[in-house]
């Protein structure tokens, strides 16, 4: 069986975290349950390129017991959780090609070993996995593909408007029960987790700066808020300025944030919104971490350029001494500090997100012949089952319309 992993041995550890995450991600596991009977993915192979976490081990557990077979490669070089992926290759005969630490070389190559067998679903987590299969492998017959993230999406419908799209593609992000939770929660917690493990400071009483107001900078924003502190909301649209300011929120620009944040977190899906013209205004021991896919939304290079003197601290923490004498604190060299420096979202967000991505691949293989060379929001009925079996598994109940109601629902003439 083909594989790249770090450690084998780490396997026994790895199932015991997959074993943990299961227990929290019951809509997910009961669609498990009705896969291993209905088999609707038999003959099926998945190319994935997803943060390989517990979580997703969950979700190619469950797509394994559907049929499938399932090669795997990580979307982040410093997100793989390598006991995970060892108990995968281990326990579930996933053939996983991620390890954590990887470099841009090994990044890429393990998306070529993973395209190899030549798949006929993908699965992608930012959109590497599509852009290297219409650079490079363009003859692939793919009935289609999934994507997790705002950003993998922004790049699909980019190809899709030049009309350089292969397959269709469901985008998994635009669900509801996806980007409300995942990218609001999942996202909230888990960047502050991140930031708490690589410096364990208090949040309580800092000045914390949040770029970008999407559902991830809400998100990031108001649990920092909940956390004591004072939190700035730096934005380029003046709607979601807007809203940041009702919410209750300061909002500026990033010259004059920069000169009293203790704590940046970006999240916006772009290029050097901390740049090197904010750096020398930052105050001495600021703290900067980046919450979005890529790492270009701080500007490391410029960073490391001015800076006259660089160590590591602690882990996932390097401190950058500036001309000025001041000193930066960049967290998880600028990657997605919730996934480097800490799990990722929790299990129970990630449930409602993969159980969106388990029934889209279904609705992929079952309706190959409807689809075109487009991106699709994830079918309604697909989201209300998810948010459906969400509260089920929490056993939550929630009222119905009476007939009543719903006649009245359809009605015009009532009025005052
Ligand atoms: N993206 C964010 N958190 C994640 C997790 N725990 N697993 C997989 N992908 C993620």
């Amino acid at each position: 069986m083909e594989y790249n992993v770090k450690d084998l041995s780490l396997a026994e550890q790895g199932r015991k975290q997959i074993e943990w995450a299961e227990m929290h991600m019951p809509a997910l596991m009961s669609i498990r349950k009705e896969f291993a009977e209905s088999k609707p993915l038999k003959g099926i192979r998945i190319a994935a390129v997803l943060h390989v976490t517990k979580e997703t081990a969950a979700l190619m557990r469950t797509l394994k017991e559907a049929g499938a077979e399932i090669w795997l490669a990580g979307s982040n070089p410093l997100s793989t959780q390598d006991d995970v992926a060892a108990s995968l290759v281990k326990h579930d005969g996933i053939h996983v090609f991620a390890w954590k630490g990887e470099n841009e070389k090994e990044y890429y190559d393990n998306i070529e070993a993973i395209i190899k067998p030549e798949p006929n679903v993908v699965m992608d987590d930012g959109a590497d996995l599509h852009a290297v299969i219409h650079e490079k492998h363009r003859d692939l017959k793919i009935l289609g593909g999934t994507e997790e993230t705002t950003t993998g999406v922004v790049r699909l419908k980019a190809m899709e408007e030049q009309g350089v799209l292969l397959y269709p593609v469901i985008a998994v992000n635009n669900a509801f029960t996806k980007y409300l939770f995942d990218n609001r929660f999942g996202t909230g917690q888990s960047a502050i987790d991140g930031l708490l493990r690589a410096t364990n400071v208090l949040i309580a009483g800092k000045v914390a700066v949040v770029a970008g107001y999407g559902w991830v900078g809400r998100g990031i924003a108001s649990r920092l808020r909940g956390m004591g502190a004072r939190v700035i909301v730096v934005e380029v649209s003046s709607l979601r300025a807007l809203e940041a300011l009702m919410d209750g929120f300061d909002v500026m620009p990033m010259k004059e944030a920069a000169k009293v944040g203790d704590i940046f977190i970006t999240a916006t899906g772009n290029i050097n919104v901390i740049s090197r013209e904010h750096f020398p205004l930052m105050k001495n021991g600021a703290i900067l971490a980046n919450a979005g896919h890529f790492n270009v939304e701080i500007d490391v290079k410029g960073l490391k350029e001015m800076a006259v003197s660089y160590r590591t601290i602690r882990p996932y923490t390097e401190e950058y001494t500036l001309s000025n004498g001041n000193k930066l604190y960049l967290l998880a060299e600028g990657r997605l500090v919730n996934l480097a420096a800490a799990e990722g979202h929790p299990s129970e967000v990630m449930d409602l997100s993969f159980s969106n991505q388990a029934l889209s691949v279904k609705y992929i293989v079952e309706n190959r012949s409807k689809l075109e060379r487009k991106v699709y929001n994830v079918p309604s009925e697909i989201d209300e089952r998810v948010a459906y079996l969400k509260l089920k598994g929490m056993g939550i109940e929630i009222d119905s319309m009476t007939e009543e109601q719903k006649e009245y629902a359809k009605q015009w003439k009532y009025g005052t």
